[in-house]
């Protein structure tokens, strides 16, 4: 078996393994980067790493049409509750075996008001245990030390946001890397607006020479495999 990873712009990811399609943070109107629509995408389970409009997105629609269980913090669980949606939340350090794996919730260093303001629970970051592989999606978020501990479990994949401004940026992205010590490393958040403009390619040169990790820029509809 092996697991499949698609990137749709911004902090949008498919990922495909333990027999589900999971979606992480789907904004997908209104996104410059989205290679597919809200309408179209599929999804067994939606994880939201925090409420803010570029991460929830079309959370509530896409699990209306498909059924898909959200999977995020207490508050944005229930939030979609309210709604009629299937959902499942958890707290920062608490894991969950769900029948595709495991899903833990990371320290993302960062804030989690919803659209209207309303108070969103803690953001977070992602540590997915699917089939044997683990992938750390670190949400938004700054630098944190608590990434070495992360490591320490051993990281198959590592995703990190590289956009600065908002999240960490390159230079703290690559130490991020450093203290994962990840087997692969896929940047995300950047490019969509102005202020999070950066360079992948050259991130990903400076992971190399750095750290001798090898790092995947995904351009959006490409995927790659953890075989
Ligand atoms: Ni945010
Ligand atoms: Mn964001």
């Amino acid at each position: 078996m092996s697991i499949r990873v698609t990137y749709h712009g911004h902090a949008c990811f498919t990922i495909e393994g333990g027999g589900a399609k999971l979606l992480i943070d789907p904004f997908l109107s209104g996104n410059p980067q989205a290679d597919i629509g809200p309408e179209e995408v599929e999804a067994d389970y939606i994880l939201v790493s925090h409420a803010h409009g570029d991460h929830l997105g079309d959370t509530v629609a896409i699990a209306r049409r498909t059924g898909a269980t959200v999977i995020s913090n207490h508050e944005i669980a229930t939030y979609c509750a309210a709604q009629g949606l299937n959902s499942h939340g958890l707290h920062i350090g608490g894991g969950y075996q769900f029948p595709f794996g495991r899903v833990q919730l990371t320290i993302a260093h960062h804030g989690s008001s919803f659209p209207d303001g309303s108070y969103g629970g803690n953001p977070a970051g992602f540590l997915l245990t699917i089939e044997g592989r683990t992938i750390y999606f670190a949400g938004d978020t700054g630098l944190t030390y608590d990434m070495k501990l992360i490591g320490e479990k051993g990281i198959d994949l590592a995703i990190l946001p590289i956009g600065d401004n908002y999240t960490m940026g390159p230079d703290d992205a690559l130490r991020a890397v450093e203290l994962l010590q990840p087997r692969l490393v896929v940047p995300f958040h950047y490019g969509t607006f102005p202020v999070i403009e950066q360079d992948p390619a050259a991130f990903a040169t400076r992971v190399v020479a750095k750290t001798g990790i090898e790092c995947r820029v995904l351009k959006p509809g490409e995927s790659l495999t953890l075989a």
